[in-house]
Order: structure tokens, then sequence, then C-alpha cells
């Protein structure tokens, strides 16, 4: 049965000892909400992140978190909205080293290659990178042609193979997510920085 991909990305939180996060395109937060349920509301005690940067430019307004979910973060950790493109977030924070970085942004390649190039500099020796919206390459990547990711109607498996190769296919985890598009599973993918290139396994 497939998970949503908070619940894929809280495990790693727990299991990996995740002390702050970077949420890249956190849109209307359903990802960030779903960890929090997962790791304060219904965890006896709650799990303790030290910093959560949640970075979006907010191009359109509906895909816009709203201030009552910002305010309840303040219940559990010290969440940091960055209004701005991932660009602007690496520049602006060029000194900052986290443990997770979830990429879920602009899904057009050339957009997608900075955020994967300017995260594996943002991430500390282990720490955790991991994204949405990634075709496997045992399924037919054609096929998902016409299944676009929801932003820029950019089509899900055009960044999948720059994927496979920037982080090596025998260095990347995935697991299909909960979500369905036009009838077709989706996956999310993560690895471990190790060095200046990914594990498949923390070492
Ligand atoms: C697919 S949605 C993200 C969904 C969200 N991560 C979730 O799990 O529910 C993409 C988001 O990326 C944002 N975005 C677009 N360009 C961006 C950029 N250059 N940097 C950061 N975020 C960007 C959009 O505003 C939009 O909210």
């Amino acid at each position: 049965m497939p998970r949503n991909r908070w619940d894929i990305i809280s495990k790693l939180i727990i299991d990996n000892k995740i002390r702050t996060v970077a949420d890249i395109g956190i849109s209307k937060g359903q990802t960030v909400s779903g960890i929090k349920r997962n790791l304060h509301d219904s965890m006896p005690g709650g799990y303790q992140l030290e910093a959560y940067y949640g970075i979006d430019p907010f191009l359109e307004p509906y895909f816009k978190i709203e201030q009552s979910m910002l305010n309840d973060f303040n219940n559990w950790l010290p969440f940091k909205m960055v209004e701005k493109t991932s660009n602007d977030f690496f520049t602006e924070y060029k000194d900052l080293r986290v443990d997770l970085i979830f990429i879920d942004g602009d899904h057009r390649p050339e957009q997608y290659k900075k955020d994967l190039s300017n995260s594996k500099t943002a991430l500390k020796e282990g720490g955790i990178l991991i994204g949405h919206d990634y075709i496997p390459a045992l399924l037919d990547r054609k096929a998902y042609a016409t299944v676009n990711a929801d932003w820029t109607n950019e089509p899900y498996y055009r960044i999948s193979e720059y994927i496979d190769s920037f982080v090596g296919e025998e260095n990347l985890n995935f697991e299909q997510d909960k979500r369905v598009e036009s009838g077709k599973p989706v996956f999310i993918w993560w690895t471990f920085k190790k060095g200046d290139k990914f594990s498949k396994v923390r070492e």
C-alpha cells in the first residue's frame, strides 16, 4: 500500500535524527502539515526539529500556505518562511547547512538541475536529499509525457533521467507516493550525501 510523501519523509526524519529541514516549493503546506501531524500532534512527547525553512515565491495566490497554518507551527518548531525563489534562498543563506532538503519547486529541467546542485552544496555530510515527481527507469517514462507535475505543467518524466545521472541510479531510493496522477503512479526519491557524491544508505 503506497504511503503519503509526508509519511515517507517523517520516517526518514526520525530514523536519521534529522534536525534541520529545507522545503523547496512549500506551496499550500500539505507536506509540512503532514510532517507536523506525524511528529508532533500524534506522537507522545513529540519529535523536536531545530529549524524548518519553507521556500516559495508564491507565484499564484491559490498555492500559498495559510497564515493560520504558519501560526500553528509556532507550537512545534522554529519555522522560517522564505518567500523567495530557491535560487534567491540559496544565495541569501549561502553559509547554511541543513540535514534534509525536499525539492518540489519549479519542475522545469533547467531550474530543477540548479535546485539539485545548490541543494547538494547546502546539505551536511550524511544529509538527505529528497525529491518528488520521479519516474523510475524500470517504468515506461515516455508514457508519462502527458502527465503534468502540478507546477509549470512540466511533464513528470523529464527530470527523471537527470536525477538518475546526478545522483547515480545505484544511489537512489524511491517509493511510490499515494497520490496518483492521471491514473499513473508517481514516486518520491531520496539519497544520502557522501562527500561530493551520494549513497543509497547513510554511512
Ligand atoms: C508542486 S507545488 C509543491 C507542492 C508541495 N511541495 C507539497 O508537497 O504539497 C510547486 C510549488 O513550487 C513553487 N515554486 C515555483 N517556482 C519556484 C522556485 N523557483 N523556487 C521555489 N518554489 C517555486 C510554486 O509556487 C508552487 O507552490
